[in-house]
């Protein structure tokens, strides 16, 4: 990785908002650390990244993110240990995916130095806001949006990359209730599904609102050919088990290739739990959910961690899931925030100290 040459310039905020908040009572994203990174592309270069104080941005109405919706984010975590140590998990995964949702996008590409020195910097200055009760942590955003002008429907010839940060305690309050959706879709072949656009989510709305108004916290999204098979939820990979084995859909350009996805398979290989990685039909989840050998399921993400599912509705009939004592959710989800949490060592050699 080329590193930067010259130390991240930091301008500081001239006073904190941490007293202001409730860290025993964190919902998910929605207070803001004291400073954000801030990276301007102009004239075809990034300019170099620089800690600001939080602060509202001013954008032209003309400025093409209105328009033409070029957006992408990441999302992903600081930790704290009891020694008040920091940790990140995998971020040059986050680098990765942001560059490869970037050129689908045709978004200039974010030099990896730019992202690992700068995200680095930030969560330096930031640590306090780091929460160290249990379950909590910094969300990060990273971001990056055409702020360049003009009507045209072509791309900006100027982007802003932003990371903002957000303590945060879950993303959902309780076991996730999801809808198999039959009618919309969120990806096509060909599509944009796999980058992290921020126009995925704006079309997920409306049908998860649906879905909302009939108890569903998350809608499972399926195949938009043909509607037969399971993909991935809203916010999340989605896992499935039936009898002892372990499965998840493949990534394709629909599906986004989940950090958390990939971590939960290697850690239940290594636990010596059977896992799939293949295609799962509706056909089959409703006929194991009816004989009894669909077990668990389950949503893995940052935000959402590892998430149980108590059921799913499909063409107009609930189906349960059982409590299980001793569920792969609860196994998997204690092994990864273990190594996240720096409680347990960490043999894939994920954790990153800040
Ligand atoms: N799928 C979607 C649509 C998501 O928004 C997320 C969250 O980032 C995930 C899956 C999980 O990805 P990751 O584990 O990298 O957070
Ligand atoms: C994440 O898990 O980081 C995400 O980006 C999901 C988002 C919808 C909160």
């Amino acid at each position: 990785m080329e590193t930067l040459a010259n130390k991240i310039a930091i301008e500081r905020a001239k006073s904190s908002k941490i007293h202001d908040v409730d860290f025993d009572n964190l919902s998910f994203g929605s207070v803001y650390s004291d400073h954000m990174l801030v990276c301007d592309y102009k004239d075809g270069e990034w300019s170099a990244p620089k800690v600001v104080p939080y602060q509202p941005i001013t954008l032209d109405p003309s400025a093409k993110i209105f328009h033409y919706g070029q957006s992408i984010f990441e999302g992903m975590k600081a930790y704290k240990d009891e020694n008040g140590k920091v940790w990140l998990f995998r971020p040059e995964e986050n680098c990765k995916r942001l560059n490869k949702s970037a050129e689908r996008l045709a978004i200039p590409q974010i030099p990896e130095a730019y992202f690992m020195e700068g995200l680095n910097a930030l969560i330096q200055v930031e640590s306090d806001w780091i929460p160290q009760n249990p379950g909590s942590s910094l969300y990060i955003r990273p971001f990056v949006f055409a702020s360049g002008n003009g009507f045209h429907a072509s791309p900006a010839n100027e982007y802003k990359f932003i990371i903002a940060c957000a303590p945060s305690g879950s993303y959902f309050s309780g076991k996730v209730k999801v809808l198999i959706e039959e009618t919309y879709s969120r990806a096509a072949n060909g599509g944009v599904g796999y980058a992290k656009a921020g126009g995925n989510y704006a079309g997920q709305f409306y049908p998860t609102k649906l879905a909302a108004d009939k108890g569903y916290q998350q809608v499972i999204w399926t195949d938009d050919n043909t509607h037969e098979f399971i993909e991935e939820a809203g916010a999340m990979n989605v896992f499935v088990r039936i009898n002892d084995t372990l499965m998840t859909a493949p990534t394709s350009d629909r599906i986004l290739d989940g950090i958390t996805r990939k971590s939960i398979l290697d850690i239940a290989k290594d636990e010596g739990i059977t896992t799939e990685v293949r295609k799962i039909s509706v056909h089959e989840l409703v006929e194991a959910a009816e004989n009894g050998s669909l077990k668990e399921m389950f949503g893995a993400g940052t935000a959402a961690v590892v998430s149980p599912i108590s059921g799913f509705g499909y063409h107009g009939k609930d189906y349960d899931l059982p409590e299980l004592e001793e569920s792969y959710a609860s196994l998997l989800k204690k092994r990864m925030t273990d190594i996240q949490y720096n409680r347990a060592e960490d043999k894939f050699g994920w954790r990153h100290e800040v």
